[in-house]
């Protein structure tokens, strides 16, 4: 990796081991609104062309500066406990701050505190906006002042997924899904996510959709329906250009999502699929208050672990407080 170093004519930033002791940042969780996978390529990654829309499901990071004596580690905090969450050095938010700290020779270590509102392991991207908001802490409390394209290169470093949040609204991927070009979005868009008890594995559920049919080389490209729909602010039209390839075999893995599908859609919603590489059903409603009929009959049910309302698209990773 090429050391980065602080460019010049950036925002203003507080000097290294500047006086700041500690820096919020939230960056939000994603929904797929169309994805579409080829077959691997070399390094065993899928080529995408996907469309990320950010959701009003944030995620917190609080950095803070670290008692003297423990200078130059990394520690990692949940606000509420999680045996599913890592707060070792493999949380992608830890990975995150060490990068930082490599890529600029930054040797402060921080204590992070993670506040965690988007599902686990959910095909939401929550452990990708840890990581982008952590990035954006990071620059400031170190001041490291590295500027956004400089931390979206490192972010393409820590995953897929991990550039979007720090972007956030909405944009179409390429390449692995890293690869951002922003799309023109009208209008607010009213989500409900079904969360399940059990998150899946990426990787898992890229190997079972090897399994079921062999991709074409490339992915197609974004339907001009959608971005039509996205630019007219235009809701039906959005649902029924949703689309994703993942989605046979996270139904493969998880026969019973689509009982919830089928829930969602007779309760009101436009469409619902799974999100992303799931287990997260997205179901997008027509206005706020189907999107509420929805949750209910959605939480109502023994189907799913939680219904969450959720509207997009949100601004990505910034400094709040
Ligand atoms: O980059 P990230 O760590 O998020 O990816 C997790 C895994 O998901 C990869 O190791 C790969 O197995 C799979 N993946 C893929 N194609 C992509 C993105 C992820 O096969 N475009």
């Amino acid at each position: 990796m090429t050391p980065l170093h602080a460019v010049p004519g950036d925002a203003p930033q507080p000097s290294r081991s500047g006086s700041l002791t500690q820096v919020r940042v939230e960056a939000p969780g994603k929904v797929n609104l169309f994805l579409s996978a080829g077959a691997p390529g070399a390094d065993g990654y899928h080529p995408l062309t996907t469309v990320f829309q950010a959701v009003r499901l944030i995620e917190t990071v609080t950095a803070r500066r670290q008692a003297a004596d423990l200078h130059g580690t990394i520690t990692l905090t949940l606000t509420e406990p999680d045996p599913s969450v890592p707060t070792d050095a493999t949380n992608l938010a830890v990975r995150a701050a060490a990068l930082l700290a490599e890529a600029t020779g930054v040797n402060d270590g921080v204590d992070l505190l993670l506040r965690k509102r988007v599902p686990v392991a959910g095909g939401m991207a929550g452990g990708s906006a840890d990581a982008a908001a952590t990035l954006v802490a990071c620059n400031t409390l170190w001041g490291t002042g590295l500027s956004q394209a400089e931390l979206v290169g490192l972010a393409a470093e820590l995953g897929a997924d991990v550039p979007f949040p720090l972007r956030g609204a909405t944009a179409v991927g390429h390449g692995r899904g890293d690869r951002l070009t922003p799309l023109i979005a009208r209008g607010t868009y009213h989500w409900v996510f079904a969360t399940a008890a059990q998150g899946l594995s990426t990787p898992a559920v890229f190997r079972r959709f090897d399994e079921i049919a062999p991709a074409p080389a490339a992915p197609v490209d974004v339907p001009a329906a959608l971005t039509t729909a996205l630019r007219d602010g235009d809701t039906a039209a959005l649902a029924a250009c949703l689309h994703n390839d993942l989605q046979a075999a996270v139904l493969d893995l998880r026969p019973q999502l689509t009982e919830v599908i089928e829930l969602a859609e007779s309760a009101g919603a436009l469409r619902a699929i799974v999100s992303g590489a799931g287990p997260t059903i997205a179901a997008l409603a027509p206005d706020p208050a189907v999107a509420v009929r929805v949750a209910n009959a959605l939480n109502a049910s023994d189907l799913v672990a939680g219904a969450l309302r959720a509207d997009a698209p949100v601004a990505g990773a910034r400094m709040v407080g």
